[in-house]
């Protein structure tokens, strides 16, 4: 029951301030909910290493964190990572980061705390790493670009933002984005540079991750499907700029026998690209992409 709520409360936008008020609700949260938001933070991690394999940071300020996903996904990708600092407003979801932490490596259950409202705060740690996920969307925009000028002032290195691949988050993230290059911030991921974004006619720039559904995942979801697609969107900015952007696929490419179908953004705007069979080698790569890649 608790986890279906947290399920229609995510579909409806309901802030975790009203829909998370005590521990089942966490509960219910890390079985529904944390498998795909961990799966999303962990897809966009990796889309910014390999944009930026040089990054290595050693600390880190996790912003709206909960239950403390984006640490513990970061530090599954950084072995750099020393230092983590967790921030957020909810009680029931910091006292369960605060135990997950502790049955986690030392060098996250060494992790800092901080009870905090994250629109209200403005002395943020300067780290290496900041990860908002999912954090923004639960905030008006006014108060999204209230944090992220606050935010990209304690940023060293790499600011990654997470949102659900809804139109709406895009379409923030699209402002935000403005905001940061404005600020001299140079784009990593997922965009190929700094210029207008060429999707149009209520077309959205958003991934999907695939994940399998543990039992108790799937009980929790009344599922029978082993596995979920999480859509999500996201925008990774460096303070370095950081070589050339090759293109991304912006869409799942369509397979046929003879021919793969990319949607691709590239530095001079979108395009779909073939790839016949005819081209053996090309063609032998290209069934092996995925939606998200760089190509
Ligand atoms: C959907 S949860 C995401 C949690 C975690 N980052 C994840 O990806 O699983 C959104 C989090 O943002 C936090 N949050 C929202 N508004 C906040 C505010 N004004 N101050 C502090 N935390 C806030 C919520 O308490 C909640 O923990």
């Amino acid at each position: 029951m608790a986890s279906a709520n947290i399920t229609q409360n995510y579909r409806n936008l309901k802030p975790s301030r009203q829909a998370i008020t005590q521990i089942t609700d966490v509960a219910a949260y890390l079985a529904a909910r944390l498998p795909a938001t961990y799966a999303a933070t962990s897809s966009s991690i990796n889309h910014v290493l390999q944009r930026f394999p040089e990054f290595e940071p050693v600390t880190m300020l996790d912003i709206g964190a909960g239950p403390g996903t984006a640490s513990f996904a970061a530090f599954e990708q950084f072995p750099s990572l020393q230092n983590f600092i967790l921030m957020d407003d909810n009680v029931p979801f910091l006292s369960a980061a605060q135990q997950l932490l502790q049955i986690a490596p030392t060098i996250l259950a060494r992790a800092k705390i901080i009870n905090a409202d994250i629109t209200k705060w403005t002395d943020f740690t300067k780290s290496d790493f900041v990860i908002a996920a999912y954090a923004l969307v639960e905030l008006p925009l006014s108060h999204q670009i209230h944090l992220l000028h606050n935010l990209w002032q304690a940023c060293t290195g790499v600011l990654l933002i997470v949102e659900p691949g809804t139109p709406k988050a895009y379409q923030s993230l699209m402002s935000l984005r403005q905001q940061l290059i404005d600020t001299g911030a140079y784009v990593l991921a997922p965009c190929i540079g700094h210029g207008a974004c060429p999707l149009m006619n209520n077309d959205w720039c958003h991934f999907s991750q695939r994940l399998a559904r543990t039992r108790i995942h799937m009980q929790a979801k009344g599922a029978n499907v082993p596995f979920e697609d999480e859509k999500y969107s996201y925008l990774a900015v460096s303070r370095t700029q950081v070589g050339t952007s090759s293109s991304r696929i912006l869409a799942p490419p369509q397979m046929g026998k003879a021919c793969v179908e990319l949607k691709i953004c590239t530095q001079n705007g979108l395009e779909n690209r073939f790839i016949t069979s005819r081209d053996k080698p090309g063609f032998k790569k290209a069934r092996k992409l995925n939606w998200g890649d760089t190509v």
